[in-house]
């Protein structure tokens, strides 16, 4: 299959869908929704929506719900990145290829642009106007969501990682780090696709393990990305971890010994869909892009 058309669908797709669930710019917070706006639609990726998608659809799954939760996960991802770049944390003034929010609207803004962003992502995936999802695997979404993204996962995660700045730390809280601030959310959108997918308990054990591969494999190559690749080409400051002394894999064990890692975390994450058939074939190019990726 051709990865990079399936992934052009897709994340046309999920733009069309955060279009048409995001808040319009206009009458008395038309300030506020800008300022939400101007980050979600500053051009990511989306991949936590499309892996959220690819999973449901690897188990034949749920399609109605599966859209505006799927976009939830950018809405999360988005006000992480937000508050990532505020002067107290990383300090950054480009993301996503222009100026971060909090450089466009004020550092006030730009917390509660975060703040919103979180909040309506759990607006979407509570939102009760469909009924073909089960309320109890609803609320099961939502109990992950919230446990994947609060203090034992992505927010300890920032926490940990704001605290090591500066600092070696054992191999062990380097990991455990990583699994936190940017597995445990691309982990939840995976576990999230299961779900809608109706996958049987070994399967959602099969999905998690690939979730949490390719989620420690995503952020070694952003630091891998950050020492190799340009500002230009990232659309966000390279050279930045250096810098800022940040605790990475590749200030742990060189370049080298890194890509071995991350390619290891890539395989490991295909390994574990061995026991679904084609239709998960979108999520192995999706772990082998992981790594290949450019920005
Ligand atoms: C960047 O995430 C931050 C990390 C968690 C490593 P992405 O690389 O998914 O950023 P966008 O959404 O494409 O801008
Ligand atoms: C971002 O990690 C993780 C979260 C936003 C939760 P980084 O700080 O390493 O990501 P970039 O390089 O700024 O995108
Ligand atoms: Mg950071
Ligand atoms: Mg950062």
């Amino acid at each position: 299959m051709d990865i990079k058309k399936y992934l052009q669908t897709k994340k046309i797709q999920v733009e069309q869908a955060l279009e048409q669930n995001m808040f319009k710019a206009e009458g008395l917070l038309a300030g506020h929704m800008e300022s939400m706006r101007y980050s979600l639609f500053a051009g990511g990726k989306r991949v936590r929506p499309i892996l959220c998608i690819a999973t449901a659809e690897a188990l034949g799954g749920n399609a109605e719900p599966v859209l505006p939760m799927a976009c939830a996960f950018d809405c999360i991802h988005t006000y992480s990145l937000i508050h990532d770049d505020l002067p107290a944390m990383d300090n950054d003034d480009l993301r996503r290829g222009k100026l971060t929010c909090h450089k466009v609207f004020g550092e006030a803004e730009a917390i509660l642009a975060g703040d919103g962003l979180l909040t309506y992502g759990f607006e979407l995936l509570a939102r009760p106007d469909n009924t073909s999802l089960p309320p109890n695997d609803r609320l099961k979404i939502i109990h992950l969501v919230a446990r994947a993204i609060g203090s034992l996962g992505m927010v300890g995660g920032q926490a940990l990682d704001m605290a090591s700045e500066g600092k070696t730390i054992p191999f062990e809280t380097l990991r455990y780090l990583h699994s936190c601030k940017t597995g445990a959310l691309i982990t939840a959108a995976v576990q999230t696709g299961a779900i809608l997918g109706q996958a049987s308990t070994k399967q959602y054990q099969a999905m998690t393990s690939y979730g949490e591969n390719i989620g420690l494999a995503f952020q070694i190559k952003d630091d891998l990305l950050n020492i190799e690749a340009t500002t230009e080409q990232l659309g966000k400051a390279a050279g930045s971890d250096a810098v800022l002394e940040k605790a990475t894999y590749p200030a742990f064990f060189g370049v080298e010994e890194t890509r071995k890692k991350a390619k290891q975390a890539i395989a490991n994450a295909i390994s574990a869909l061995d026991i679904f058939d084609h239709k998960s074939d979108p999520l192995r190019e999706l772990a082998k892009y992981i790594y290949e990726r450019s920005k």
